[in-house]
């Protein structure tokens, strides 16, 4: 599960190369998914600008930022939790200032000021752009707002500032903001809508990591499907686009297509697919391009047909099914991995066994589930009693994730015998004489290091598994290897 990084995992902080000429100080931390990740590596780069250099050490920073998570309750608690500690620096570092991003700056507005006393400076994640005139307000003392959701603004033309990675797999970000509305979710209101990114500058910022000698990268949406480039501007507005803008238009699939075809040694994944939006031409693309990667996350939430029109997504679990049928036609041998949220209200027994036998269909590879957490101001927030009780949503949780550490096992288990290509990444957790890396169908491999260096695209022939866990050894290069 290394993929989605939760917001229970502790925030990372994040570094980048000094520049000399620089002499402020930014410790920049993130929660909540990959798209936050990816933001600060924007807001770094805008800051970089501006005189400042990023710093591991919160009591050495003159400027702290925190890129925060809505999307449960708990989140948001994780964050409060994180002010409470820089309030407690700020008590030997008087000269800090402590800014908020992202989803939490966005929903709370200038109520954060009124709430946590630590804070300076609100930037919602379309704001970006105006953090230095945000700081420049800080910096003669006043605070500063500025939650103003953009039609346009991708950032599209900034280069994002690699931090603490490995110099081998990067995110690329596609689209911004989401349309769908699934009545739980607050994204839509945090992240506005829709937009997409001129796939120009998507496909710049692709040959320039593969230039600096990165071997894959992640494009990354809320709803990468859905992406749509006519030539800038709202998803919703492609209806009143010229017709040579609508004929010429870039779809995902088009995009994928280019993206491997401009970089064929690469490595190509992309998160997130919601099902309505995933075209049979997606799965086409991903079958001609051996360098797309056969992994697809796929989240559905529940297997209940009622849950699933009361959530607001857009098919039935007979639709579900019917594309993982299409995607195993397509792609034989592809990882598939879901969401869940248990207890969504009035959620029964029956709707939770539907989920149930739903991931029995699939057998999923990983997951990640949750329980139901309302969130201020979604549909289902006004429209729905939260009324399924603490302990039924927890038993229901633990169900759901036995069964798939079941079904887990039993897909890491088919590799076994198998020899399968790897990228390596980094030194395992577990033992500093062992790499690890990823198979295409996103499966994590650990293997003895033998002469082989992180970013080599090693043939590992899987000798054993955990649920989550493939084991093996390398060997030899694999053809993708330069
Ligand atoms: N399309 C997005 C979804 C972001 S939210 C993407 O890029 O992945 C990630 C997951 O959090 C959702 O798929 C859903 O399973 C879960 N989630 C969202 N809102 C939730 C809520 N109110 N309570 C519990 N889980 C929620
Ligand atoms: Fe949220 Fe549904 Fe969009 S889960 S991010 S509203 S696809």
């Amino acid at each position: 599960m290394e993929k989605i990084i939760d917001e229970n995992k502790q925030g990372t902080t994040l570094i980048t190369e000094a520049n000399a000429t620089n002499t402020r100080k930014l410790f920049i931390e993130s929660y909540g998914c990959q798209m936050n990740f990816s933001d600060s590596e924007i807001v770094a780069s805008i800051l970089a600008k501006e005189g400042f250099n990023t710093t591991q050490n919160l009591e050495d920073a003159d400027l702290v930022l925190v890129n925060t998570c809505s999307i449960r309750d708990k989140a948001e608690q994780t964050v409060r939790k994180r002010l409470e500690k820089y309030n407690a620096v700020k008590k030997i570092n008087p000269g800090m200032k402590v800014g908020v991003l992202g989803c939490m700056a966005e929903r709370l507005k200038s109520k954060f000021l009124e709430e946590e006393k630590i804070v300076d400076l609100v930037v919602g994640p379309d704001a970006y752009k105006d953090l230095p005139n945000l700081i420049a307000e800080v910096d003669d003392g006043r605070e500063a707002v500025n939650v103003i959701l953009s039609k346009e603004e991708t950032y599209g033309d900034i280069t994002p500032v690699r931090l603490g990675g490995n110099g081998v797999t990067a995110f690329v970000s596609i689209t911004r903001g989401c349309d769908n509305m699934c009545t739980f979710c607050v994204v839509p209101f945090t992240r506005g809508r829709e937009r997409s990114r001129d796939p120009k500058s998507i496909l710049d910022e692709v040959n320039d990591l593969a230039a600096k000698g990165y071997k894959e990268i992640t494009l990354l949406g809320q709803n990468v499907d859905s992406y749509l480039w006519y030539g800038g501007g709202l998803k919703k507005d492609f209806k009143k686009a010229s017709p040579m803008q609508q004929a010429t238009a870039t779809d995902f699939a088009k995009l994928l297509r280019m993206v491997a075809t401009a970089q064929p040694k690469m490595r190509i994944r992309f998160s997130t697919s919601n099902p309505q939006d995933m075209t049979e031409d997606v799965l086409h693309a991903m079958a001609a391009h051996q360098n797309i990667c056969n992994y697809i996350h796929l989240p559905v939430q529940s297997g209940s047909t009622r849950i699933l029109k009361e959530m607001n997504r857009q098919h039935t679990r007979e639709e579900y099914m019917a594309l993982i049928d299409k995607v195993r036609e397509i792609i034989p041998d592809c990882g598939i991995s879901q969401d869940m949220i248990a207890g969504f209200p009035t959620e029964t027994e029956e709707d939770h066994q539907d989920t149930l036998s739903l991931m029995e269909y699939v057998k999923y590879d990983f997951g990640f589930m949750f329980i139901y957490s309302e969130r201020p101001g979604t549909m289902a927030a006004r429209k729905m009693e939260d009324d399924v009780p603490e302990a039924v949503k927890k038993r229901r949780l633990t169900e759901i994730i036995d069964l798939q550490q079941k079904h887990s096992a039993y897909r890491t288990k088919n590799f076994v015998g198998k020899t399968v290509e790897i990228l390596i990444e980094k030194e395992s957790r577990r033992s500093d004489a062992h790499w690890s890396g990823r198979n295409s169908q996103n499966t994590v491999a650990v293997f003895p290091k033998e002469h082989y260096k992180v970013g080599d695209f090693v043939m590992v022939k899987i000798n054993d598994c955990t649920s989550t866990t493939l084991l093996g050894e390398a060997v030899g290069y694999s053809e993708n290897q330069e």
